[in-house]
């Protein structure tokens, strides 16, 4: 089955280099992540990597022959190393090895790998896996650090156990942080200079220690907004309820807020620094008044038991009489008369934004993978986007954000 997520690797034509490291084994997953984002991969391997796994399983899971002979052709005519690097969009070495850092550090062009890489002109990406001693030998940061200057793609090893027995950093990262980073690579950088705090998730407020009021919010729309910001170059910091998912970034702080009052505090410590605010969070309006610090217990036969509930701040609402020239952008979750009720949220909290969703439509509501959402603007135009994927929408919200930066940067040069 195809990934279901929209991606920049859509008919991109991926090479993966795979060395001879026990990290072998997992860029088979790789290449399967690779494929079903739509990209069409060609596997090259290095003698040493096939003392660890066999052409065969790339080759079945790319769908292309798998070249590890110094000469052997392209597509049964062309110069191998040379046709490969020019059909090319991208070019990954994972598990990247000492020995191939090494080389291509240092010029050595001795099998269809590294010939390749001297010759291609697309980004070369290296995605570096090691025994944790090898990982900090001077040799191997010098090489790192020559790859670095010469604009190689590069990514950390993570830190924990190794295949060798030992702990430390050296690990591949995982599947799905190495394709996070291809994304990137192949997304357009225009949200640079924009600093933009985003809030997700649901919010609970306890009743007592075990028992919480909260809702069906799963977060997912947020982390998609945080996520491609990023990716379109922007600097982010997420707010986060309690959520299941894990961003597959370690380059967006994240900062979990429980409690709506919790949230409140997160986002006015984070808010001068911003200039774009986007407020996904399904914020709890109620609290309980006075909840219990030990679990309430069934008592006698009552069949009723009374909450006391009081008003939560609206965080966006309190945020907006402070907004100065920031952006900010709310969500309506409706299930009913959802563009009047939104548009009414617009004006009451004094947006520059609104995207509004029914979240009682099937395959759309809380938690699903797709959303279908109307985007309002201040003039009460509306933009209606088509049921997609979580990311689609998110870039279509973010276009819209950035029309209102350029927007803003013009009545600031005027
Ligand atoms: N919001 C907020 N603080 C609250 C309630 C909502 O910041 N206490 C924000 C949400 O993050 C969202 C927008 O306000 O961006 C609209 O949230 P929603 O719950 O739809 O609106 P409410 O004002 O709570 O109205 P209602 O629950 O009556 O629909």
């Amino acid at each position: 089955m195809k990934d279901i997520q929209f991606s920049m690797l859509r008919n991109k034509e991926i090479i993966v280099g795979v060395c001879g490291g026990i990290a072998a084994y997992k860029t088979a997953e790789l290449i399967r992540m690779l494929t079903r984002r739509g990209a069409n991969v060609h596997v090259v391997m290095t003698k040493n990597a096939m003392q660890f796994v066999t052409p065969l399983t790339f080759q079945t899971l790319s769908g292309n022959p798998v070249i590890h002979e110094m000469f052997e052709l392209f597509r049964g005519s062309k110069i191998g190393h040379i046709a490969l690097s020019d059909i090319a969009d991208l070019l990954v070495i994972a598990p990247a090895t000492a020995n191939i850092i090494g080389k291509i550090a240092n010029g050595i062009a001795d099998d269809f790998l590294t010939t390749m890489v001297m010759a291609t002109t697309v980004p070369v990406f290296f995605v570096p896996s090691m025994n944790t001693k090898m990982w900090s030998s001077k040799m191997v940061q010098a090489n790192l650090h020559k790859l670095r200057d010469a604009g190689y793609e590069m990514m950390e090893p993570a830190s924990g156990d190794l295949a060798c027995g030992t702990d430390g950093k050296g690990r591949l990262p995982t599947i799905e942080e190495i394709v996070e980073r291809i994304e990137d690579i192949f997304t357009q950088k225009d949200l640079v200079g924009e600093r933009i705090l985003v809030t997700a998730g649901p919010t609970m407020e306890f009743i007592d220690p075990v028992r919480c009021i909260t809702n069906r919010s799963s977060g997912k729309m947020g982390y998609a907004i945080a996520k491609i910001a990023k990716r379109r170059g922007a600097d982010v910091v997420l707010v986060s309820g309690e959520t299941s998912i894990t961003l597959h970034r370690t380059d967006i702080p994240v900062i979990r807020a429980t409690t709506a009052c919790d949230m409140l505090d997160c986002v006015m410590a984070h808010q001068k620094e911003s200039t774009v605010v986007i407020k996904t969070a399904a914020v709890a309006d109620f609290r309980c008044s006075n909840s219990n610090c030990q679990k309430i217990k069934k008592k006698g036969d009552t069949n009723i038991l009374n909450l006391e509930l009081e008003k939560n701040p609206d965080i966006i609402a309190e945020l907006c009489k402070i907004k100065g020239d920031r952006i900010i952008v709310g969500f309506a979750a409706e299930t009913e008369n959802i563009i009047e009720h939104a548009l009414d949220k617009l004006k009451r909290k004094n947006l520059d934004l609104i995207v509004a969703n029914n979240v009682a439509q099937e395959g759309i509501g809380f938690g699903s993978e797709e959303n279908e959402v109307t985007i309002i603007d201040r003039s009460g135009s509306t933009k209606q986007v088509p049921r997609l994927s979580k990311d689609e929408i998110a870039h279509i919200i973010l276009d819209s954000v950035k029309k209102l930066i350029k927007k803003r940067h013009r009545v600031k040069t005027d």
